[in-house]
């Protein structure tokens, strides 16, 4: 599973890298950044949750 953050839509309200800070980060310019490697079974469920939980649905995991 791999995780994405749309710069265009993600507002740095900095939930996801609360929720999973193993996946998740903040970008020099105030918005998320996934990691680019492929999420590790353990991570999973957070980065889900991670996804979930975002007030605009700028993360997509697939
Ligand atoms: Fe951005 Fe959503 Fe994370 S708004 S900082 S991708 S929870």
């Amino acid at each position: 599973m791999k995780a994405f953050v749309d710069k265009d839509i993600c507002i740095g309200c900095g939930a996801c890298t609360g929720t999973c800070p193993e996946v998740f980060e903040m970008d020099d310019d105030g918005l998320a950044v996934a990691i680019e490697d492929e999420i590790s079974d353990d991570l999973e469920e957070s980065a889900v949750e991670a996804c979930e939980g975002c007030p605009v649905d700028a993360i997509t995991v697939e």
